[in-house]
C-alpha cells in the first residue's frame, strides 16, 4: 500500500498523478487539515506532525510513503527516513533543476511557503542545481490556505497573485516553479498571468514516476483509496471529482487521536 500525506488538500495533486500511473494500487491519503498551513509553523512542530503521521501510515500497512508536501520534506524528511528505515520514503522538492535547464532568460522563480523559503534544503537544492541561473525565491503566504477553501475563482485573489508575480516576471523569470503542492490547484489562476512570458513548472508527475520505480508489490491492489483528515473531511471529499479520484473506491475517516499535537 502507498501512503501519501500533506498538511491538507495540496498533496491530492500528487495522489492523482500516482493513481493515474498505478491504477491498481491501494492508496491512503492523509490530510493534516487540523494544522494546515504548515508553511507558517516552526520546524519542530512540522517534524512532530510528520513523524506521527508517518507512524500512522505504517500502522495502516503502507510500505511506501510519499511526503507530498515541500514544506514537510524540507523540515522533516531526513528525520522520517531515520525513524522508519524499512519504509521507502519519497519526498517532494521544488523543480529547480528542470526549471534551470529549461530557462532561456537565465532567471527562474520558485514560489514556496514561508517555511520552505527559509529552509537549508532549498538553499542546497539551488546551489546544487541552479548554479547557472539567477533564482528568485518568492514566499506566497496565505496561498495554501486559499486553496483549502476551494474557492479559486475569486477575482481578488487573481489580482493579488498577478501583483505578486509581476515582480519576478518583470525581472525576466521565464520558469515559475510551483514549490508547494497546493499551488498545483492554482494553475488555472496562474496560467493566464504568466502566459506568453513564462512556464509553470510542477513536479507531481515526476513524483508519480519515482513512486512507480519504488512501488513493487505495493502497486498491486484493487484501486482502493482510504482518506484520513484530522479536520474538515468534507473538503477532501469535495476535491476528489475534479481530480478524477472519485472513480476509486473511497473510504473517509477522521482519526481523532491524531487531530491534536
Ligand atoms: N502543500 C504544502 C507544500 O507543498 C504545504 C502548504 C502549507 O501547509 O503551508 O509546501
Amino acid at each position: 500500500m502507498i501512503g501519501v500525506f500533506d498538511s491538507g488538500l495540496g498533496g491530492l495533486s500528487v495522489l492523482a498523478a500516482i493513481a493515474h500511473a498505478l491504477p491498481q494500487a491501494n492508496l491512503v491519503y492523509f490530510a493534516d487539515t487540523a494544522h494546515v498551513p504548515y508553511g507558517d509553523k516552526d520546524d519542530g512542530f512540522i517534524r512532530n506532525r510528520v513523524l506521527k503521521i508517518g507512524r500512522h501510515l505504517v500502522d495502516q500497512g503502507c510500505t511506501v510513503i510519499v511526503v507530498a508536501c515541500n514544506t514537510a520534506t524540507a523540515a522533516a524528511v531526513a528525520a522520517l527516513r531515520e525513524t522508519l528505515p524499512d519504509i521507502q520514503i519519497v519526498g517532494v522538492e521544488p523543480g529547480v533543476k528542470p526549471a534551470a535547464v529549461a530557462s532561456n532568460s537565465g532567471r527562474i522563480a520558485v514560489l514556496t511557503t514561508t517555511s520552505t523559503a527559509r529552509s537549508e534544503r532549498l538553499a542546497l537544492l539551488i546551489r546544487q542545481h541552479a548554479g547557472t541561473v539567477q533564482v528568485d525565491v518568492l514566499p506566497c503566504p496565505g496561498w495554501a490556505t486559499k486553496v483549502e477553501t476551494l474557492h479559486l475563482d475569486d477575482p481578488d485573489f487573481a489580482e493579488t497573485a498577478r501583483r505578486h508575480l509581476a515582480v519576478v516576471l518583470d525581472a525576466g523569470a521565464d520558469q515559475i516553479v510551483l514549490g508547494c503542492t497546493h499551488y498545483s490547484f492554482l494553475i488555472p489562476v496562474l496560467e493566464p498571468i504568466v502566459a506568453g512570458r513564462a512556464t509553470l513548472v510542477d513536479v507531481a508527475d515526476a513524483v508519480a514516476r519515482q513512486c512507480v520505480r519504488l512501488a513493487g508489490a505495493s502497486a498491486h491492489g484493487h484501486g482502493e483509496l482510504t482518506l484520513f483528515a484530522t479536520a474538515h473531511p468534507e473538503r477532501l471529499q469535495a476535491a476528489l471529482p475534479a481530480l478524477g479520484l472519485n472513480r476509486l473506491s473511497v473510504r473517509l475517516t477522521r482519526p481523532a487521536r491524531l487531530a491534536t499535537t
